[in-house]
């Protein structure tokens, strides 16, 4: 028999106002994407077909970020839940959307770390069966409760405001994640009341309705309690985070990746590194970064869309953002590549060196000290402490030439657009407003140098 489609339902409608944020709390990045990104990952991987999302406040930007970061995927639906009356009527909003046939799975906007592997056990046997995800817990105050009789058999869950002192000490409970035969569910949200103690339709209730259907109830457990651990304030969010950090430091370094220390790494993206990589401590990893072969990351640096070619060293503090190296490069330490610097083999940018859009030829380096802005620099050009690409007139952008093997004395100024011709010298100090030819000694500085023998500093009176 073919299998049901799965419908994922995500329940968003939250207010979050324990994040005290303008941000919709689903928003709210964990491993720098959206918790809510995540979980939509979560309801993909477990082939849902369609993945209603059901949002009250804020929803506009939720939405609004969704068309931007997914424009291609039509598989999300928004569905509105004006008032929050409860989890089985924001489940109820989205049913009319689904149809009977269906697998219905109920994830949370705001519980990002459940796994896949964990939620497919959970789908097996919600093709059959209203199926409940349980977690046991040392602590299991403000839960709901799973009741189970004699025979070990599910006979309902009791909230906590609504359960009595010996139902208070059961360490079983729910995670709120179901999933059950959409007809049989549609069946029971419509019989949901709402005569408790928080006067809300709880969604907990289809539990006792399944079992007065005569269904035997499933339970899978939560091996990993924090994978369903929900984000209400920015401490949980923290946390999650932290824990988020762990499993994927420890995954790096499975796969050879030396961390110095994994608890002090953060990955918002993805990382892609060859053998005998090192990565120091406090380091800031987000977009797509790859890593050659023996790599060599500083501590504290941030690197954002970065290709690192074999035996490239970056020295501490340094911040790379869209640049590529090739190999054996050294960088840093507080050294600023940024958007479209692409170094070739072999390249040194040192202290305070700050590179935007230059490709810079094999062997060429700019040691201490410089602004290299809109450039193209050939192989073994040295380029000396103080240099500056002056590349902006103040309404326009130029580009600076230097051909290869040139020498650009300390503290010169290159008025672009300029080109700077093969092998040339120029001295320090030069302010250069017109193209250099090839070879030779070029400067440009007041002639003489003069001594005032007697000339006395003024003193304080
Ligand atoms: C719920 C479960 C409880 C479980 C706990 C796990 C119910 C009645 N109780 O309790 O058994 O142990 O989760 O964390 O389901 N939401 C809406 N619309 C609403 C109400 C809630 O979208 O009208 C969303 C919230 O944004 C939240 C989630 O559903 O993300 C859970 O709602 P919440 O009120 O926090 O339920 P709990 O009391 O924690
Ligand atoms: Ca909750």
């Amino acid at each position: 028999m073919k299998n049901a489609p799965v419908h994922c339902i995500v329940l968003a409608a939250g207010q979050g106002t324990r994040m005290k944020s303008a941000l919709p709390k689903v928003l709210h990045p964990l491993g720098g994407r959206p918790m809510l990104a995540r979980v939509l990952d979560t309801a993909h991987a477990l082939g849902a077909v369609a993945i209603h999302v059901v949002h009250g406040h804020g929803g506009e930007q939720v939405r609004q970020w969704f068309a931007q970061a997914y424009p291609q995927d039509r598989s999300v639906r928004w569905v509105v839940q004006a008032q929050q009356r409860g989890t089985a009527h924001a489940v109820l909003q989205a049913m009319p959307d689904i149809p009977d046939d269906a697998t219905v799975v109920v994830l949370y906007g705001d519980v990002p770390l459940v796994r896949p592997q964990t939620l497919r056990p959970l789908l097996d046997a919600g093709r059959r069966t209203l199926a409940v995800l349980t977690a046991e817990l040392d602590d299991p105050s403000g839960y709901g409760r799973i009741l189970r009789n004699k025979a070990g058999a599910v006979m309902g869950i009791v909230e906590d405001k609504d359960a009595n002192a010996r139902q208070k000490r059961i360490r079983e409970v729910n995670t709120g994640f179901i999933a059950a035969p959409a007809q049989r569910l549609r069946g029971w949200l419509g019989q949901v009341r709402n005569d408790n103690a928080k006067g809300e339709y709880y969604l907990t209730d289809v539990v006792a309705l399944a079992v007065k259907d005569r269904l035997r109830v499933a339970t899978v457990t939560a091996e990993d309690a924090v994978e369903v651990e929900g984000v209400n304030d920015r401490a949980q969010l923290a946390r999650l985070e932290r824990i988020f950090q762990l499993r994927q430091a420890e995954a790096l370094l499975r796969e050879g990746i030396a961390l110095a220390d994994p608890a002090r790494f953060d990955l918002r993206g993805t990382l892609i590194a060859g053998r005998d990589v090192f990565i120091d401590v406090g380091c800031v990893f987000e977009g797509r970064v790859e890593l050659g072969d023996g790599v060599h990351i500083g501590p504290y640096c941030v690197l954002r869309d970065v290709r690192l070619g074999a035996g490239t060293r970056v020295e501490a503090h340094s911040v790379l953002d869209d640049a590529t190296a090739g190999n054996d490069c050294r960088i840093g330490p507080f050294a600023r590549l940024r958007p479209q610097t692409v170094l070739a083999d072999a390249v040194h940018i040192g202290n305070f060196v700050e590179v935007k859009k230059v490709r810079m030829g094999r062997g060429s380096k700019a040691n201490h000290l410089a602004y290299l802005g809109d450039g193209d620099v050939g192989a073994d050009v040295n380029i000396g402490a103080g240099t500056i690409f002056c590349n902006y007139d103040g309404a326009n952008k130029h580009l600076t030439v230097i051909e290869d093997e040139v020498f650009i004395g300390s503290d010169t100024q290159l008025v672009a657009p300029v080109r700077i011709g093969k092998g040339a010298t120029v001295g320090a100090g030069s302010t250069i407003t017109q193209d250099v030819p090839p070879g030779g000694l070029t400067l440009c500085r007041a002639r003489e140098q003069k001594t005032y023998p007697h000339w006395r500093r003024p003193r304080k009176r």
